[in-house]
């Protein structure tokens, strides 16, 4: 009946404190140890703490510590062999006591673990027969040694239509589970059964933190095709939900506690590398930038998280993301910096961990990576610049949920700029609704596949672009308005880009009546192009004039607004003279608007001289 106490000793180290007690309060490090509210007497100051390395928690308002057991047993009314029992179950001890066996509440999910550890280990076996011969070798090539395979427990799927599917239901296990794991796909056209979702691919079982595989990725080995991605991930299942893991954790946590810092990477190909080459403390979001809970999870193990990102541009933009994320869940944020072309995984294969620690030795916060960026890019030379900068950075301010952090912040933006602080805290303050959250996945889609004309639709607000499309509607359907259209507009009053670079086009046709009309157009806007010139809405535009000259006042307003709107915001850092500059320029617009205005309700009607 009694469970050994080696057993529960065992029990005990291995588990997590932080973490289990962080399902029932917010902990925050606090040097050694973790403060935050008391879940026990139910308090909101930091008065309870929790020491990870003793394995102790201690509340010094309502007097209650002890171990993480007696945390479950206090908190959640268990006894101390189903606290033991709940313990040994998160990291993968198993107890056997036939006497307590809890078939009454089997776990729910416990048939997708089970597949998922079949097709781990199926996987596993493939890369050591021969059919993983080119996967070794490709590995080896890669610098992964046997070691690495085997911690990691990397795998390879044959090329193959349904090897694993064969394997599976010679197993036992149905084409249900394979599908809902996403290990297998709906049978194409013509075909009866599933095939196999990996194929061709050297596997890396996903683990959650307890060590039990949830997902698979698979990288093509070898040069990569067109039309096919270079790495296929399991999606979301009952076991896996993406946002809320980090590759690596399970086995990085330790490691990344004693470091007292986490290295992120991109991805588990980097994670994997790294660990390789002997640096241990690295986590990798999956296929995402950071998410709010993954920054949280890290939170839990170290005060510091170093980004360790691919500098090209969406490189950048994901190190940027991901670090406001983690600001807000407090932690401190470094960015190293590799040189061009490298990641970190190139960067060790060639020269080792000793230059990667360089590298990572000359890490700079977040917020100094963005100025130093701004700094190259020549925005702190002008006033409108400076203004487009501090709309930059203020986000990565707003997003330090530590006040010290946000008012060192400050003091640096100020220092660089020359605007006084309190001008600067008040931008803080004011409209943080302005940022744009994070969407971390639609960013990672547009970096697959770029941009495409037929997309945009879905991205301009309709009613604001109208004017846009009535006109382009007009001057594609009227070639004798694009003279008048050239005087009255420019490119730059189009906020859609497509619309933009169609007008641009116009514009150069124009110029060139002998060009030949369709081929002007860049390739991808072709049918973008087709779709407007085919849009029945244009025969109804009549008269035309009117139609020209209303939508025209709508964009010129619309700029007008546009641009009032940037002057408020210069006026509002700028120094005395400067702001003098542009109240003038405010006030020219505004009688510009003015005059619009006027002319749109003489139009319209109700102020129409009677005798035109
Ligand atoms: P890379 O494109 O550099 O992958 O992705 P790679 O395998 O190292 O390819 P080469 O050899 O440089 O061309 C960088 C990181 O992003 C992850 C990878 O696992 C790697 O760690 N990644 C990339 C994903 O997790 N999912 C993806 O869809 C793409
Ligand atoms: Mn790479």
């Amino acid at each position: 009946m009694s469970i050994p106490d080696e057993l529960i000793e065992e029990v005990r180290q291995r588990a997590d404190i932080v973490e289990i007690i962080s399902e029932h309060t917010r902990l925050k490090r606090s040097g050694r140890t973790f403060r935050g509210p008391c879940p026990l007497h139910g308090g909101e100051g930091p008065n309870f703490s929790v020491d990870p390395g003793k394995g102790f928690y201690k509340c010094f308002v309502c007097g209650e510590g002890g171990s993480v057991f007696t945390f479950l047993q206090k908190h959640l009314g268990m006894s101390f062999p189903e606290a033991v029992r709940d313990v040994a179950a998160r990291v993968g001890i198993e107890i056997p006591d036939p006497r307590e066996r809890r078939d009454d509440a089997p776990d729910p999910n416990a048939p997708f673990h089970e597949v998922n550890a079949f097709a781990a280990d199926w996987f596993r076996r493939q890369l050591r027969e021969d059919a993983g011969r080119g996967a070794r070798e490709y590995l080896q090539r890669r610098g992964i040694g046997e070691a690495a395979v085997e911690r990691f427990g990397l795998g390879w799927a044959p090329e193959a239509w349904n090897a694993l599917g064969d394997a599976a239901r010679k197993h036992g296990i149905t084409n249900e589970m394979l599908l809902a794991l996403g290990l297998a796909k709906e049978p194409q056209k013509g075909g009866r059964e599933p095939y196999d979702t990996f194929r061709g691919r050297l596997i890396f079982p996903i683990e959650d933190v307890g060590g039990r595989v949830v997902a698979f990725g698979g990288r093509v080995i070898g040069a990569v095709e067109e039309h096919v991605p270079k790495y296929l991930n399991s999606p979301e299942s009952p076991v896996y939900h993406k946002g809320r893991m980090l590759y690596g954790l399970g086995w990085s946590r330790g490691a990344i506690r004693r470091a007292e810092s986490a290295l992120v990477v991109e991805g588990y190909m980097d994670y994997v590398s790294l660990a390789a080459h002997g640096v241990e403390n690295v986590v990798a979001p999956l296929g995402t930038a950071l998410t709010a809970e993954q920054a949280d999870l890290i939170a839990r193990y170290a005060p510091q998280a170093i980004l360790l990102y691919d500098s090209d541009t969406a490189g950048l933009k994901a190190t940027f993301r991901s670090g406001d994320e983690l600001l807000r869940a407090g932690v401190e944020v470094l960015v190293a910096t590799l040189p061009e072309g490298e990641d970190p995984d190139s960067l060790v294969r060639a020269r080792g961990a000793a230059a990667l620690q360089h590298y990572l030795k000359d890490a700079v916060d977040v917020l100094e990576r963005k100025i130093q960026i701004l700094e190259r890019r020549d925005y702190f030379g002008s006033l409108k610049g400076t203004r487009q900068a501090i709309d930059a950075l203020l986000p990565t301010v707003r997003a330090a949920s530590d006040e010290v952090v946000r008012g060192l912040y400050v003091a640096r933006i100020a220092e660089r700029t020359g605007i006084p602080r309190e001008t600067l805290e008040h931008e803080v303050a004011e409209a943080a609704g302005r940022d744009t959250r994070p969407t971390g996945a639609a960013d990672r889609r547009q970096r697959s596949t770029g941009r495409r004309a037929e997309d945009f639709a879905q991205r301009a607000p309709k009613a604001e672009t109208r004017p846009e499309r009535i006109l382009l509607l007009l001057l594609l359907r009227d070639e004798s308005l694009l003279e008048r259209a050239a005087m009255d507009l420019s490119p730059e009053h189009f906020t859609v880009p497509e619309f933009r670079t169609i007008f641009e086009e116009l514009l150069h046709l124009q110029r060139d009546p002998e060009g030949r009309w369709l081929e002007a157009f860049p390739r991808e806007l072709i049918p973008l192009v087709e779709d407007l010139r085919g849009d029945p809405e244009a025969e109804s535009l009549n008269p035309a004039e009117e139609f020209y000259l209303e939508s025209l006042r709508s964009i010129l307003l619309r700029a007008y607004d546009a641009r009032l709107e940037e002057l408020k915001r210069e006026s509002a850092i700028a120094p005395p003279e400067q702001a003098i500059q542009l109240l003038r320029e405010q006030l020219e617009i505004q009688r510009k608007i003015a005059e619009q205005n006027l002319t749109g309700r003489r139009k319209s009607g109700s102020l129409r001289p009677s005798s035109s």
